[in-house]
């Protein structure tokens, strides 16, 4: 059967991409950041995913406010990289994983989840940046991407307790499916920022670590965060961190944290990163 055994939290702020793109990883400002990623490229050199689910949301790329799907999963035989208004990233188009997208689809509606499902759709930073730090900058991607984009943008996004009872859904689906193959998920997204308004440049390096520390000491805990209490501490684009919630759930209660790292600043937030293993 398959099974869900890596899972990944990741900061997916577009300068860190450019960072990659440009050369600029070694320089003073981005090196000690990068250096915290190295550990998680290493050890998924080792554990590669045979595919990989990442959990993000679109920043008016594919979707913009004429159509707001809550949870749109991306079935499609590939994904390429969006133009972002400087044109697409130059990384791999990602190749798409349909049949157990499709084989998601379904379980995941009949488990009363009422999923959009993108027969095409563009994945922008908060998809194509998590890939780059996983994985660096590969000719293709090595694995199969299944995006799980999430309306985080204009409001109500899901609560944080939705994102992780789908997470368990989706770790129900896929331990269905009859495919031996290996799984990660990414939850992508943050840490703590604001990008507008009276408190733009917030970062809050109290709140992000004791939420990674919290996806293995505190889960219950972090599922019942109310929205409110995320825009106060972590600020309004700090809500993308109820994305992570997807993944801590398809991870299920035994999973132990293998390695993480925080790092202040990454453009206008708080960076981190978790790899949390099934046991
Ligand atoms: C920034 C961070 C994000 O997560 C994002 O989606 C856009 C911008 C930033 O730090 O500038
Ligand atoms: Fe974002």
């Amino acid at each position: 059967m398959a099974r869900i055994t890596t899972g990944i939290g990741s900061s997916h702020v577009p300068a860190i991409g450019a960072a990659i793109d440009n050369g600029k990883t070694q320089n003073d400002y981005w090196k000690p950041l990068f250096d915290g990623y190295q550990p998680v490229r290493d050890w998924l050199k080792e554990n590669k995913p045979d595919v990989a689910i990442v959990v993000y949301n679109d920043h008016a790329s594919a979707f913009g406010l004429n159509l707001i799907p809550t949870f749109t999963l991306g079935v499609a035989e590939s994904f390429n990289p969006a133009d972002e208004g400087y044109g697409p990233r130059k990384v791999p188009v990602a190749e798409g994983e349909p049949d157990l997208a499709w084989h998601l689809a379904e379980s995941l509606i009949l488990d009363e989840f009422d999923m959009t499902i993108a027969n095409e759709m563009d994945i922008d930073h908060g998809c194509t940046v998590p890939l780059s730090i996983a994985f660096g900058e590969p000719a293709e991607w090595p694995c199969k991407i299944i995006p799980l984009c999430v309306n985080v943008i204009q409001y109500p996004p899901p609560t944080g307790k939705r994102c992780f009872d789908l997470g368990v859904a989706i770790r129900k689906a896929v331990e269905a499916y009859g495919e031996d193959l290996n799984v990660a998920i990414f939850g992508t997204g943050g840490m703590s920022h604001q990008l507008q308004g009276e408190r733009a440049g917030l970062v809050n390096e109290e709140f992000d670590r004791a939420f990674l520390r919290d996806l293995t000491a505190d889960v219950p805990g972090l599922v019942k965060k109310q929205h409110v209490e995320y825009m106060r501490e972590a600020g309004s684009e700090g809500i993308e961190l109820v994305m992570w919630l997807i993944m801590r759930g398809a991870l299920g209660d035994a999973a132990k944290e293998t390695y993480s790292f925080y790092h202040v600043p990454a453009s206008n937030t708080g960076a981190g990163i978790i790899l949390l293993e099934d046991e």
